[in-house]
C-alpha cells in the first residue's frame, strides 16, 4: 500500500520498481556504465569533470579523442557509474515516501553542486535513462513504464537541481 505522501500512483510505483529490477538484475554497474558512456558520448563536455580519466576535455575537444577504453578502465568514472545506480535503487526503494526521496535529492544536489554539475546536464541524464530503458524493455516514449519514468525523473530532477 503506497505511503498518503506519495506522488506515485501504485501502478506506477510497481511498474518503475519491476522495471528497475529488470534492469539491474546483473547488478549496479552495468547499468551505471551503461547510462554513463552514452551520457559521456551524448554530453562531451562533462568529461573534464573526471580528471582521473586522463581525458581533459572541455566543449571545444574534438570528440575522436575520447576513448572509452580509457573510461572503462578509470576507477573514478566507474565508481561514479555504480554510485549512480545505487543511488537510483536508494530512490527507486524510496519512492513511495516523497520526504524521504526530497532529502535524497538535496544531498545530491548539494554534493554535484561542489563539482559544478549544471542543471541542464541532471536533464540530460534523465533523457539517457529515459532511451535505455526503453531499449531494454523494446517499447516507445508512450509506454505507461516508461512515462512512470518520465514522471519520477522530473520528481527527482526537480528535487536536485534548485540546490544546484
Ligand atoms: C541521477 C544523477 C546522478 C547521481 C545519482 C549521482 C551520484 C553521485 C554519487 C553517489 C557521487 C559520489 C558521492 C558524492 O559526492 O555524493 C557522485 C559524485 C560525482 N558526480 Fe554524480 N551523480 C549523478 C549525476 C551526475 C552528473 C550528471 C554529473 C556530471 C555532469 C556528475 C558528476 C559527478 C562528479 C564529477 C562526482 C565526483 C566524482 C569523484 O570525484 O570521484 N554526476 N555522483
Amino acid at each position: 500500500m503506497s505511503s498518503p505522501v506519495s506522488v506515485f500512483t501504485p501502478e506506477e510505483s510497481r511498474a518503475i520498481k519491476q522495471s528497475w529490477k529488470a534492469l539491474t538484475a546483473d547488478g549496479l554497474l552495468p547499468v551505471g556504465l551503461l547510462l554513463f558512456e552514452r551520457f559521456f558520448a551524448d554530453v562531451p563536455q562533462v568529461r573534464h569533470m573526471f580528471s582521473g580519466t586522463g581525458i581533459h576535455g572541455d566543449e571545444n575537444s574534438p570528440k575522436e579523442n575520447f576513448s572509452m577504453e580509457t573510461l572503462r578502465e578509470n576507477d573514478k568514472f566507474t565508481k561514479h557509474a555504480e554510485g549512480v545506480a545505487a543511488k537510483l535503487s536508494c530512490l527507486v526503494d524510496n519512492l513511495d515516501n516523497t520526504p524521504a526521496v526530497m532529502n535524497i535529492c538535496s544531498e545530491l544536489g548539494q554534493a554535484h553542486k561542489m563539482y559544478n554539475v549544471k542543471p541542464e546536464y541532471f536533464d540530460r541524464l534523465g533523457g539517457v535513462l529515459l532511451d535505455v530503458l526503453q531499449a531494454a524493455m523494446d517499447v516507445g516514449l508512450d509506454h505507461p513504464t516508461i512515462q512512470a519514468w518520465k514522471k519520477a525523473y522530473e520528481v527527482i530532477a526537480g528535487a536536485t537541481k534548485p540546490y544546484l
